[in-house]
């Protein structure tokens, strides 16, 4: 979603004339698009600010803002912690950006733009990914109704909005005639997409449309809460001949305990039954996950319970974090805070698990042949090219740049944690 909006942003300033620098010291603007999620992203921009600031001394003309969730969340306050700031834009307003830096080019004064809007008007912001990637994020929704109990979404993205199916439907034809392969719909919670829109499209049916463009080949979305998942997005996964077989289904802990406590909606039993729906209907189909460990209260067994589950499902990868404090939420409020010594032993465990289960997942795959869209070129070999297996595996295989945006058929010749080797078949160039 982040990384989304830093995209919009860049496209609307060169839209205005503005051209990206990779060199901070030659920015005329510099913007810090913030995450305020996890304590981890926050911190991090307190420390980044530190560094800028001695560049806003040097060159007093350079306008200097933060953007983003944790923008939203401290609005004017950043000005008090960072005086050197220009602006402080809140995740509404992006398309207020190029405007608010002239403002501030011509009257020297400082900005917050923090207000919320029902219908956000950058959604519509198109952009392409840079250096002609073939793979591009679309919003469908902003904002989340849910109000899990740990979570600062709902606060700093404000409530639940869907945009007009014509419109994402529109903005996806715009891709694929300009060269987008695959696209991913965005939202917090894309399984209730169409709630706010009275009369048109629900989820499923997004996907549907969405099948039918000419141009695009893949089709993938992020994120689906477990307790709205339903059975016609699971048949989603058999019917549609564009829709990647992979799902990322945050369970969040295995111990019901816990996810009462975090207001999810699901048991851990509830969970299961839905990643079954989900097999039956598509039986190779990619879980991944994100996982919180330390919650308030989470006794030994609990964690446990989370491990149990992790063994049943076998996820093919998942995020897993540290319970921290989000300012606000009804969390944060709550008794039986654990010790950080005991949240780093239980995220060590998980994650090991969960290292021999990526390796387990992928050397399934090993000697099979996948479709994969190739992206781009490999960081780590010149003689490499890089892609994604439907299940969204990545893939290193010998190739050349005119392969990027191809789909081609790889047999997997090795299987690591976290990627997989593969050789191009005889004639895998003509897939499409
Ligand atoms: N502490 C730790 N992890 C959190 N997440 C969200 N809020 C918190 C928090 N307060 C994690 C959840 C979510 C992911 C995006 O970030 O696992 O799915
Ligand atoms: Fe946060 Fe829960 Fe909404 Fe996800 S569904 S964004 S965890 S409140």
């Amino acid at each position: 979603m982040n990384a989304h909006d830093s995209e919009q942003m860049a496209q609307i300033l060169s839209e205005a004339g503005y051209v990206e620098t990779d060199e901070v010291g030659r920015a005329d603007i510099i913007i810090i698009n913030t995450c305020s999620v996890r304590e981890k992203a926050a911190q991090k921009v307190y420390s980044h600010l530190g560094r800028l600031k001695k560049l806003k001394q040097k060159r007093p003309g350079l306008v200097m803002g933060v953007a983003g969730c944790l923008a939203q969340e401290h609005g004017t306050g950043f000005f008090r912690r960072a005086p050197y700031l220009d602006f402080v834009l809140g995740t509404h307003n992006i398309q207020h950006l190029p405007g608010m830096i002239e403002e501030i080019r011509n009257t020297g004064s400082r900005i917050a733009d923090t207000s919320f809007h029902r219908s956000v008007m950058s959604l519509g912001i198109r952009t392409l990914p840079p250096g002609g990637g073939v793979s591009a994020y679309v919003t469908i929704m902003q904002g989340c109704n849910n109000f899990c109990s740990y979570c600062i979404v709902p606060y700093v993205r404000g409530r639940e909005e869907s945009r007009a199916g014509a419109d994402i439907v529109d903005e996806i034809r715009f891709l694929a005639d300009n060269g987008i392969r695959e696209v991913t719909l965005l939202g917090q919670n894309v399984n209730s997409y169409g709630r706010t829109l009275y009369g048109d499209a629900d989820f499923p049916t997004l996907l549907g449309m969405v099948n039918e463009i000419e141009g695009i080949d893949r089709i993938r979305f992020t994120t689906s809460h477990p307790k709205d998942l339903s059975e016609d997005l699971a048949c989603c996964f058999a019917d549609l001949d564009k829709l990647c077989e992979h799902i990322h289904l945050p369970v969040q802990s295995g111990s019901d305990y816990v996810l009462r406590g975090m207001k999810r909606g699901y048991t851990a039993g509830e969970y299961l039954e839905k990643v079954g729906m989900l097999r039956d209907a598509c039986p190779d189909i990619a879980i991944t996950s994100d996982i919180i460990v330390g919650f308030p209260g989470e006794r030994d067994e609990d964690f446990q319970k989370t491990i149990d589950l992790m063994r049943e499902v076998r996820f093919d990868n998942t995020f897993s974090f540290k319970y921290c404090d989000r300012r606000g939420t009804a969390s944060e409020k709550y008794d039986g805070k654990i010790e950080e010594k005991v949240s780093g032993e239980r995220l060590c465990a998980l994650q090991s698990l969960q290292e021999r289960h990526s390796l387990e997942k992928n050397r399934y795959l090993d000697g099979r042949v996948e479709d994969v869209l190739i992206e781009g070129l490999s960081k780590n070999n010149d003689a490499d090219i890089t892609g994604r297996t439907r299940g969204n595996k990545i893939v290193n295989l010998a190739g050349d740049a005119d392969m990027v945006g191809r789909t081609v058929r790889v047999r997997i010749v090795q299987a690591y944690t976290h990627s997989l080797r593969g050789e191009m078949l005889e004639g895998g160039r003509n897939v499409c």
